[in-house]
């Protein structure tokens, strides 16, 4: 089962949240809070030479986030690093316009998924359950 590690800004907490929801991904652990600048930065090291990177950290650490983990099934919901690029009916093709201002962050693999739910989360953070849409989306007892 492969996870994935999604952040959000506020103010469309519940149409994201719900997105993921209705496309059956299953909600292991949940938190709203404020990352450091230093956090920030940890979480975002493999784009440290890019040149929007010093911007990137200080939007990331500069109000609350909710930091969420799901087992998931695909990344197509997120869309396009772009906004302007994204499909309509992504979450950045419907709610994004900026690219500094994508609104949602997605761990961009199962490796780096494992890393950033880590950092974001401690080991008793995360449930372990078994959802009703296991059963009638995915078929499995
Ligand atoms: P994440 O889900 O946030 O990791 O986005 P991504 O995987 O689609 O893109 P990437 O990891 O390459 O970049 C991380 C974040 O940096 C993006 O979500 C953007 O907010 C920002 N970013 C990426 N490219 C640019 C750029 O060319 N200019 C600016 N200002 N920001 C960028
Ligand atoms: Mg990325």
């Amino acid at each position: 089962n492969e996870r994935t590690f999604i952040a959000i800004k506020p103010d469309r907490i519940a149409e994201i949240i719900s997105r993921f929801e209705r496309k059956g991904f299953k909600l292991v652990a949940i938190k709203i809070m404020v990352p450091s600048k230093e956090f920030a930065q940890k979480h975002y090291h493999d784009l440290k030479d890019r040149p929007f990177f010093n911007g990137l950290c200080g939007f990331l650490s500069s109000g609350p986030v909710i930091a969420m983990g799901f087992i998931k099934y695909g990344r197509k919901l997120i869309g396009a690093t772009d906004p302007q690029r994204s499909e309509p009916g992504t979450i950045r093709g419907d709610l994004a316009v900026v690219v500094g201002r994508n609104i949602i962050h997605g761990s961009d693999g199962p490796e780096t998924a494992k890393d950033e739910i880590n950092l974001w989360f401690k080991p008793q953070e995360l449930v372990n359950y078994r959802s009703n849409a296991e059963k009638w989306i995915y078929g499995v007892n």
